[in-house]
C-alpha cells in the first residue's frame, strides 16, 4: 500500500503512537554571589525549533530556555528559590497580537511575564499580567517590579506549573510554547513510598494545529458567523474559543510510552487553551487517584475517569502489573471513536520488570483539611455573565466588570471567606483565583431568567446543592464553574497582602478582560476592610 504523505494541517495522514513521549528535563540552579547555593535559577524564554511529531518538520516555538515544555522547576516546602527569567524572545510575535484589546494597543508587540500557577508567593513575584516586560527590560508595564522572582515554597508538596500571563497575550505566549511544570515535594511525599524516578511522570496535555509547512497554527480572526461585528481599524484577532485539531503530550503529537507491568505515578494537566478534557484509560483500568492542584487527598481515591478543564491538575496512581503486553490508550471519553482527537496517548506494558514493585497506594496520605463554613467572615456573590466591549464584541465578564475597574474584592489578610461563583453564561468557565488553594464546598443549580431580571440580587434555586466530584474533593486552585449554577468555594487568605488576580483559564476569555482584581489587605493597615464586601450590601 501506498504511504500517504504526512501533512501536519490535516490530522487524519499523521500516524499516531510512532512518537515516544519525553519527559520534561529538570532546571538546574546557577551558583551567584548574592543567593545562597543551589537556590537561584536563570531560565531564558527564546526561539528554539521543536519536534512535534516523527513525521513533521521542525517547528518554531517560544519556550523556556527554548524547551517545550519548558524545564521542570523542582522545589522543596519552606526552602526558598530565586528564578531569573529572561526575555530573549523576538521582538515581533509569530502569532497574530490583537492590537485591539486593553493594553496592547501601541505597546511593544512581544511581552512576557512569568506566573507560578497555584504558589503561594508575594504579589511583586506573583507574575502579575501587567508586570511584563520585553528584551532587557527595554520597556516594562505599569506594575513591573520585580527581575527576580522569590519563592519560598511555604505550602505542601503538590503538582504547580509555570506560564506566561502577559496582559492579553497570554493565550498567544502559551500556545508559543511558554508552559512547564513547578513541583512541590516535601517530607510527607519521601515517606509515602510512591513510583518515583524513572516510574514518575509529569504529562502536559494541550492541543494544538500545525500548517502544512508544520508551523503552529492558531487562527487571526474570528469564525465567519462571529456575533458581533469587528472594529475596522483593528487586526481582528481575538477569537472567543481555541480548540485545536492534534492532542501533544509533553511536546510530542499523539505519543507512546512504553511502561513495565508496575505502578507508575502520573501528574496530569491541561494546559490547553480551551479544551476540557475527561481522561480515561480504554481498557477499564480505573486511576488511583493522591492528589489535585495543591497537594495530596486525604486519602487516595479510586476514580474510572477524571474531568481536567484548562490549568487543572491531577496526581494520580496507575497500576500496570495486570496489563502485561496490552497496549491501553489514555482517552478523552468526551469525545467519541470518530473523533481522531479522542486519542491522547498510548502505554505500551513491553518492558520487561526491573527488580520489584516496591512502591505503594498509601491508605492515608495528608492530614485532614479543616476549612469550615461556619469560619467563613466574608460571602461574596460574583456573577458569570456574557457583557460586550468597547466594540461591541461579545465578551465574557466576571462580575459585570471589566479588568480596570477598581478593585472590589479585597479580602482581609488571616481571613476565611467563601467565593460563590454564579455561572449566567451558556457555557462552564474554569475559574482560578491566584495566591490560594481552595476547597469546592458544593454546585447549585439557579433560574438564570430569574437572576438575569432582578439586578443580580433574587436567586431562584432549580435543585438541592451537589457535593464536589471525587477528583475534585482535595485543595483546587482552578474550579469549574457550571452554566446555570452557583459554584461555593472556600479560602483561608493567610500569606501575603497584595496586589492579585482571578481569571477564567479559558485563556481567550483571559485575555479579552475575563479577569479581575484581587487585593489582599492587611488588616491592621486597612481602616474599612469590609468596605466592598458584597455581603454587607
Ligand atoms: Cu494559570 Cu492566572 O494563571
Ligand atoms: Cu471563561
Amino acid at each position: 500500500m501506498a504511504k500517504t504523505k504526512v501533512n501536519p494541517k490535516d490530522p487524519s495522514t499523521v500516524p499516531k503512537f510512532v512518537t515516544a513521549l519525553k519527559k520534561p528535563s529538570v532546571a538546574k540552579p546557577k551558583p551567584h554571589p548574592d543567593y545562597p547555593s543551589n537556590s537561584y535559577f536563570e531560565i531564558v524564554m527564546k526561539e528554539s525549533l521543536h519536534r512535534f511529531h516523527r513525521d513533521f518538520p521542525l517547528t518554531k516555538i517560544w519556550g523556556y530556555d527554548g524547551l517545550y515544555p519548558g524545564p521542570t522547576i523542582e522545589a522543596r516546602k519552606d526552602k526558598t528559590i530565586y528564578v531569573k527569567y529572561v526575555n530573549r524572545l523576538p521582538k515581533k510575535h509569530f502569532l497574530p497580537v490583537d492590537r485591539s484589546l486593553h493594553g496592547v494597543g501601541d505597546s511593544p508587540e512581544v511581552r512576557s511575564v512569568v506566573h507560578v500557577h497555584g504558589a503561594h508567593v508575594d504579589w511583586e513575584s506573583d507574575g502579575h499580567p501587567e508586570a511584563w516586560y520585553t528584551q532587557n527590560y527595554e520597556y516594562t508595564g505599569p506594575k513591573f517590579r520585580r527581575k527576580v522572582h522569590k519563592y519560598t515554597n511555604h505550602q505542601p508538596a503538590a503538582t504547580l506549573w509555570y506560564h506566561d500571563h502577559t496582559m492579553a497575550m497570554t493565550r498567544l505566549n502559551v500556545y508559543a510554547g511558554l508552559t512547564g511544570f513547578y513541583l512541590i515535594r516535601d517530607a510527607l511525599e519521601d515517606r509515602l513510598n510512591l513510583p518515583k524516578g524513572d516510574y514518575e511522570y509529569p504529562l502536559l496535555i494541550q492541543d494544538k494545529s500545525f500548517n502544512e509547512d508544520g508551523s503552529l497554527f492558531y487562527p487571526d480572526r474570528p469564525p465567519e458567523n462571529a456575533p458581533f461585528p469587528i472594529p475596522a481599524p483593528f487586526i481582528p484577532t481575538i477569537v472567543p474559543f481555541f480548540n485545536g485539531d492534534f492532542m501533544v503530550v509533553n511536546g510530542k503529537v499523539w505519543p507512546y510510552l512504553d511502561v513495565e507491568p508496575r505502578k507508575y505515578r502520573f501528574r496530569i494537566l491541561n494546559g490547553s487553551n480551551g479544551s476540557t478534557y475527561r481522561i480515561q484509560l480504554d481498557n477499564g483500568a480505573p486511576f488511583h487517584l493522591i492528589g489535585t492542584d495543591g497537594g495530596f487527598l486525604t486519602a487516595p481515591v479510586e476514580v474510572p475517569s477524571i474531568d481536567l478543564m484548562p490549568a487543572e491538575r491531577v496526581d494520580v496512581i496507575v497500576d500496570f502489573s495486570k496489563f502485561k503486553k496490552e497496549n491501553i490508550k489514555l482517552i478523552n471519553a468526551l469525545l467519541d471513536e470518530t473523533d481522531p482527537k479522542r486519542d491522547i496517548m498510548l502505554f505500551r506494558v513491553i518492558k520487561p520488570l526491573k527488580g520489584e514493585d516496591t512502591s505503594e497506594i498509601p491508605a492515608k496520605l495528608a492530614e485532614s483539611m479543616d476549612l469550615h463554613e461556619h469560619h467563613a467572615q466574608t460571602v461574596r456573590k460574583l456573577p458569570l455573565s456574557v457583557g460586550t466591549d468597547q466594540y461591541g464584541r461579545i465578551m465574557m465578564m466576571l462580575d459585570n466588570k471589566m479588568f480596570h475597574e477598581p478593585c472590589t474584592e479585597k479580602p482581609a489578610l488571616d481571613s476565611i471567606e467563601i467565593w460563590e461563583f454564579i455561572n449566567a453564561t451558556p457555557i462552564p468557565h474554569p475559574i482560578h483565583i491566584h495566591l490560594i488553594q481552595f476547597q469546592i464546598l458544593d454546585r447549585r443549580p439557579f433560574n438564570v431568567d430569574v437572576y438575569q431580571n432582578s439586578n443580580g440580587e433574587i436567586l431562584e434555586f432549580t435543585g438541592d446543592p451537589e457535593p464536589p466530584l471525587d477528583f475534585e474533593k482535595g485543595w483546587k486552585d482552578t474550579v469549574r464553574a457550571p452554566s446555570g449554577m452557583v459554584t461555593r468555594v472556600i479560602m483561608h487568605w493567610k500569606e501575603h497582602a497584595g496586589n492579585y488576580i482571578w481569571h477564567c483559564h479559558l485563556l481567550e476569555h483571559e485575555d479579552h478582560d475575563m479577569m479581575r482584581p484581587i487585593k489582599v489587605v492587611d488588616a491592621v493597615s486597612a481602616h474599612h476592610p469590609q468596605e466592598h464586601d458584597k455581603s454587607q450590601r
